[in-house]
Order: C-alpha cells, then structure tokens, then sequence
C-alpha cells in the first residue's frame, strides 16, 4: 500500500489524482490534503478519503472548515507552514505536488528535505529553483517523479537508452487557442477565449500559460532540471492534436515518443506508480481517437514568450525566478481585465530587461528575486 499526501488536492491535477487513487483502492491510501480555499469540495474529499491532516489556506478558512467538520478525526492546519506539515508528514511515501505557481515551491521543498518521493505537477517550482530542489532531491536520493504529459513521456522515452546517446529531446505544443490567430488580433482576445484550450482541461493559470505558449517555455526549464540536458538540446514543435506528448531523439536516428490521449490521468497514474504501471479505466484507442498527427515548427513571433523562456534559461541564476513571478503577475492581471492578452509576455519581457540576475543557489535568493519580480510587474501593470 502507497501510502500518498496530495499539495493541491482540490484543483485540476489533484481531483484527478484522487480519482486515480479511488480506481486503486487497494494500491493506495490519502495520508494528507492541502488545498487553497475551496472547502466544500474538500470536505467531500475528507469524508471519502479520510486524511489525517488536512491544510488550507489561511486562518479563516480553516475556522470556517473546522465548524463544519468539527467533530472529524482529521486535523486541520493552514498557510504555509500547514502545507509545509502536509508534505512533510511521518508515513507518507509520496508527495503529489499540485499546488499552482509559486505557492507551491515551499512544500515540495519540504517534502524533498523530507525524503518523500515527489510527483510533480507544480513546475514553477523547477522554474523558480530548480537548483536549490534539485539539489536537495540528490541529498536524499528520493525520486522525482514528473506528472507534466510531456516530461512524462521524456521520463518514458528517456528508458530506452543512455544519456550520452540523446541527441535532442523534443517537447511538443499544442500551440494553444490562439495558433491560428494573426499576430495582430491577438491584443484583442478576450479573457474567455484565452481559457478555451483546444485539447486540455486544467486550471486557469496554467490554461493562460498555454495560450501565451510560456507553459512550454517553463517545460523547457523543467526539462533542463529534470533530466539534465543543456538549452540547445532541447527544442519544441507544434503538435495540435496532443497526442504525441515528447520525443526523444538518439543519435542513432531512432526517435522514441510516448502517445495517448489527452487525460492527465495517465501521466498521473504513472507517476504515482512507479516503477509498477496500474491499468486505467482510459477509452482504448484507435485510428480514429489518434486521428492524423501533425507537426510543425514553432514562430517565436507569434509566441515571443518562448525565446523568452530560452533566454533565461541560458542567462540561468535568478533570471527563470524573475520571468516566473513577472509572469504570475501578469496572468492575473489579464484574468481580471486589467491587461491586454499581450501585455502578460511585454510585462515578463520588461521585467527580465530591468533584472540584474543573481546566482539562484539559496532559497533566500530566489524569493528575493520573486519578490523584487512581483513587485516590479506590479508597478509596471500600474504605470
Ligand atoms: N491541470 C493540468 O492539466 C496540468 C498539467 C500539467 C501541469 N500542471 C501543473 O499543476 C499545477 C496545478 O495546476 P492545476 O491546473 O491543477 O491548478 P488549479 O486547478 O488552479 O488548482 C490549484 C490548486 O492549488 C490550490 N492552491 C492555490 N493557491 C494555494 C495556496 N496559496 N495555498 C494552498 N493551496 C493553494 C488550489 O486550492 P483551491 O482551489 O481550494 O483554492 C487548488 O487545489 C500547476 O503548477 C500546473 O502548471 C497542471
């Protein structure tokens, strides 16, 4: 029995997998939840799960959590230091990270410190210090695990040889709502439009992420820090359908991709599985779900966001902290209609051209940049 504690349980990852887990009950059992503010349907997830622990936002959620399921056996904590005892928890094999953005960088820091088993969803934290968690990864030999479909499918494809035979890994992008959209419309596109992904549900951050095409420029730097490769063996192409998730390239010719349909269940079940695979109730294939698969190149006009994303990752240090906090900023500033669709990436873009980078070697270091980030987006969104 794997014995799980889920950061995020009541988002888009973490409803999905506790319905993983559900399909298993015989495999796993919920130790700890933490979610943000939504306690109706954690309460639901209370009751059918039974956690020892649970966390939640902040104090007056947990007030308003704690009279409606007083009489329950599950303790009750929040902030960050309660997400922080979630992921930490005695007897807990494996964290699910899936928190979104920065907020989850301080439990899966303490989930690694920990010793857990991580399976990541929350790339940000890879974005923002990727070596400060990696290097606390290596200290305790645990194992991070990547739910993101595409690392998912590098991790998988990754298997089939050796690393000094990789010629190049290959992420593919669905390009989002807007591929087809003339640059210049683009200023234009409304908040409803932007959340409309073709092939993915998932949470709004992340849905905005896609259609500016950062989500990808941040699974360019969560690839780096995952499997160790440099900038320039990575590239990205287009794949609309979202069918193939990532390739692998050997320098033999052979190209190995992993494929399947667009369900986050599947990378999940992976990941919270290994090394065993766990059957899942997923329609089976066939020619017509797979349909015709089609590839092309990136324009990094339309998608500036991903030059971007290269860039700091080649400039390195604090830099990928600073075009994340800009970018968090701006994401929400577009969601309450205070800034244009193309404001998010021209806000990340002045952000990145005003930052003096610093080595990212330290917590202390990445938040301080995060922060000056905030900050600086914030009054640049204000002028
Ligand atoms: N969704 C996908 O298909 C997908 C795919 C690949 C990677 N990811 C990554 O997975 C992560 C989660 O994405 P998502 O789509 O699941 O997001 P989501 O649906 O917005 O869910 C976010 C979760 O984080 C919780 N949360 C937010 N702020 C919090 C805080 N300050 N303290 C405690 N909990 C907080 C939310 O709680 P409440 O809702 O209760 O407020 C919710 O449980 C992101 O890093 C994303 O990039 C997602």
């Amino acid at each position: 029995m794997k014995k799980i504690s889920i950061l995020g349980s009541t988002g888009s990852i973490g409803r999905q997998t506790l319905d993983v887990i559900s399909q298993h009950a015989d495999k796993f059992r919920v130790t700890a939840l933490a979610a943000g503010k939504n306690i109706d349907l954690l309460i639901e997830q209370i009751s059918i799960f039974k956690p020892i622990v649970v966390s939640v936002e902040d104090q007056e959620t947990a007030s308003k959590l704690d009279s409606q399921i007083g009489s329950s056996q599950t303790q009750i904590l929040y902030g960050q230091e309660g997400a922080e005892a979630v992921a930490e928890i005695d007897g807990a094999d494996l964290v699910v990270s899936a928190m979104v953005g920065a907020s989850g960088l301080r439990p899966t820091l303490a989930a690694a410190r920990a010793g857990k088993d991580i399976a990541l969803a929350n790339k940000e934290s890879l974005v923002i210090a990727g070596e400060v968690l990696t290097a606390e990864i290596q200290k305790k030999n645990n194992r991070l695990l990547p739910i993101d479909s595409e690392h998912s499918a590098l991790f998988q494809a990754l298997e089939c040889g050796e690393k000094h035979h990789v010629k190049k890994l290959i992420l593919t992008a669905s390009g989002g709502p807007f591929l087809n959209t003339p640059k210049k419309e683009l200023e234009d596109v409304s908040v409803e439009l932007a959340l409309n992904h073709p092939t993915w549900k998932m949470g709004k951050k992340i849905t905005i992420d896609s259609a500016t095409l950062m989500n990808k420029g941040f699974e360019v730097i969560e690839a780096k820090w995952l499997f160790g490769f440099e900038p320039q063996e990575i590239s990205v192409w287009i794949h609309p359908q979202s069918i193939v998730h990532s390739m692998v390239e050997y320098i033999d010719g052979s190209v190995i991709s992993q494929m399947g349909k667009p369900d986050m269940r599947i990378p999940i079940a992976f990941a919270i599985s290994y090394p065993q695979r766990i059957s899942m109730d997923c329609n089976t294939v066939s020619p017509e779900s797979f349909g015709n698969l089609s590839f092309q190149n990136v324009d990094f006009e339309q998608f500036p966001s991903l030059s971007l994303a290269f860039d700091a990752l080649k400039e390195g240090g604090t830099m990928p902290s600073v075009m994340n906090g800009a970018n968090e900023v701006a994401v929400s500033a577009f969601l309450s209609e205070q800034i244009k669709f193309t404001g998010i990436i021209s806000t990340v873009e002045k952000v990145m051209e005003l930052h003096n980078t610093q080595p990212a070697n330290t917590l202390d270091a990445v938040l301080e940049s995060d922060l000056w980030a905030r900050n600086t987006a914030q009054s640049l969104i204000e002028n």
